[in-house]
């Protein structure tokens, strides 16, 4: 079944075509001035300059046509030649009926699915994750959901940064902390010891400390360069602590994305395609996309007409080594070969848009992908108080596991504030507060337009009023209650009547949904599921208020409002689901 908006724009683009006016004319859109009427078609204006009369004209010879053809439907021309539409009550409830009776209320699903590879979460090995990790992280969860609710094949890779200097700096910082491990002598010829000499809290630690020397002692970075390249040359003493380095961070890696409820199907890193490169390299330079420069290896980029100069990208530095554009590149034939995707998206920060540019550019004179195969989805930043990029107190990067931590004792101190859980376990008032947690998290980070900075406020995040990811739940959370003691009671949903506005306006939400999901995978844009969710969990307050719903004593009514907040219910469970927030029984 169509949806209200659809089916009205149908009707409208009917009454145009009967003027000889094209169909498109009569797209309808949710009013702008809901006190006049729901919905409303700007079309005569666009027509007038067509069919040469004034739009008002235009108008009136649609209206006169939709009185002939949907009676019941009430029609107004305001101002120059709006279109103002009422629909009838029973348009409303044969849609909340069909509405109820789908599991996916209403969403449909894409006519032509495609095979998408997600490209996010983008942690580098050793290194701390901080908050640009965690946008990757939030944004490529809730598109990955979305993308596949709207019927695609999605598949997710974390793309570990595993490749670069920093390796070189743990081999070397390792070495000097335990110089008779087997992995440093070059004679050894194995097997090398199965247990990972170190822990992550060793790499948290190695990282830093060989990095703060590099940066004083040039002597000491040349080192980690050193130890890099013969890692990447194959050296197998460091290969073997390579795979050591990545089993342990990938396994706590999992633990936090696991707590944040994100979900990836691959746990493929930079060095994973090393095997490629070497071919890579030779078929870039025997067909001249490559070429020699200054002792490098580089690919020009540049085009006519770009508003400012893009530099070369570097396929092979001057001293060898294949750099971070080379394994991108590297990583879009291993897709090709692999899951042959037909886009691939990839969630990283606005910070690396020239790197996408000559990636994608590099891959496109290749022939490795086609111009519209790779999308660079670009966030800004998440900034303190202060406007700045967010920091620590100290001044460092805020870490990812920090900032959880805080969100969560926040949501505990909330709840406890606001008299929620009080009843609840031990353990279930833990859970209820992760919810909470990760809902201030991801609500507040999905529901900015993602190109923009925005500021980190905790207590805003965590509070249960206002547009936020605690208050969704909590009103999700209501209606499974009103749920539960109808059930307790024996009370059965049944068939929709619109006896008030408000059902009305609950109706035109739940009908807005499939619309919304598609502008959000149009748009890349989660702000826009934040958006439906939010005036979802509105319209339904405003009903719950004027339409008492276990107090009503006709029955046929009662029934009718608890189809209403059950289909809301699975609406608002599903739109939050897509945005990675999980609804807890009670709080
Ligand atoms: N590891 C990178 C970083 O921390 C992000 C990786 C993004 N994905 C990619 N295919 N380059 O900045």
């Amino acid at each position: 079944m169509p949806s209200l908006l659809d089916a009205l724009s149908e009707q409208l683009g009917a009454a145009f075509t009967a003027q000889g006016l094209p169909a498109e004319l009569g797209s309808v859109i949710e009013s702008d001035r809901p006190d006049l009427a729901p919905y409303q078609c700007n079309g005569a204006m666009a027509a007038a300059k067509i069919a040469k009369k004034p739009p008002r004209a235009v108008a009136e010879a649609v209206a006169e046509h939709l009185k002939a053809q949907a009676p019941d439907m009430a029609v107004e021309i305001a101002g120059p030649g709006f279109l103002n539409l009422t629909p009838p009550a029973q348009a409303y409830e044969l849609r909340a009926d069909a509405l109820s009776k789908d599991d996916r209320t209403g969403a449909r699903q894409v006519a032509e699915p495609k095979t998408i590879l997600l490209d996010f979460g983008g942690p580098n090995v050793a290194k701390p994750m901080h908050v640009g990790h965690l946008r990757s992280a939030v944004i490529g969860d809730s598109l990955q959901r979305l993308l596949a609710f709207r019927g695609h094949k999605t598949i997710s890779d974390v793309h570990l940064g595993d490749w670069g200097l920093q390796m070189g700096h743990l081999i070397t910082e390792l070495e000097d902390e335990q110089p008779g491990l087997p992995y440093f002598d070059a004679g050894f010829t194995g097997p090398y010891p199965e247990n990972s000499p170190v822990t992550i809290d060793d790499l948290s630690r190695l990282y830093p400390q060989a990095s703060a020397k590099a940066k004083e002692d040039a002597e000491r970075n040349k080192r980690s360069q050193k130890a890099t390249a013969e890692l990447q040359a194959g050296r197998p003493g460091y290969r073997a602590l390579l795979a050591h380095f990545i089993a342990v961070s990938i396994k706590a890696l999992k633990a936090d994305y696991e707590a944040l409820g994100v979900h990836f199907d691959l746990w493929k890193g930079e060095s994973d395609v090393d095997g490629l490169i070497p071919g890579l390299v030779e078929d870039f330079k025997a067909r001249g996309v490559a070429e020699e420069s200054e002792g490098a290896w580089i690919v020009r980029v540049a085009e006519e007409g770009d508003n400012k100069e893009l530099a070369p990208l570097i396929l092979v530095s001057r001293t060898g080594a294949a750099l971070y554009a080379t394994t991108d590149l590297a990583t879009i034939l291993d897709r090709r070969n692999e899951q042959d995707p037909d886009l691939i998206l990839y969630v990283v920060d606005l910070a690396q848009s020239d790197h996408f540019e000559q990636v994608f550019r590099a891959a496109v004179k290749a022939g490795l992908a086609e111009p519209d195969g790779l999308e660079h989805v670009k966030f800004g930043t998440v900034n303190g108080a202060d406007g700045k990029r967010l920091r620590t107190r100290a001044g460092g990067t805020f870490k990812l596991a920090d900032l959880i931590g805080q969100a969560y004792e926040r949501a505990e101190a909330r709840l406890n504030e606001a008299g929620l859980g009080a009843e609840l376990s031990m353990a279930e008032f833990k859970t209820v507060a992760r919810a909470v947690a990760n809902a201030a998290i991801k609500f507040s980070d999905l529901s900015n337009v993602r190109t923009t900075n925005y500021i980190f406020d905790l207590d805003r995040f965590v509070s249960f009023e206002g547009k936020t990811g605690p208050y969704l739940l909590y009103q999700a959370v209501r209606i499974k209650s009103v749920m539960r003691k109808a059930a307790e009671k024996g009370l059965e949903p049944g068939p929709v009547q619109v006896t008030d506005a408000a059902e009305a306006a609950l109706i035109r939400r739940l009908d807005g949904f499939d619309l919304a999901a598609a502008r959000a995978e149009a748009g890349r844009a989660p702000h826009i599921l934040c958006e439906h969710a939010y005036s979802l969990a509105q319209a339904f307050s405003s009903f719950y208020a004027a339409c008492p719903i276990l107090p009503e004593e006709d029955a046929a009514i009662r029934a009718s409002r608890l189809q209403l907040a059950a289909t809301t219910l699975r609406q608002l469970e599903l739109v939050l689901g897509l945005i990675g927030l999980d609804v807890p029984e009670r709080m």
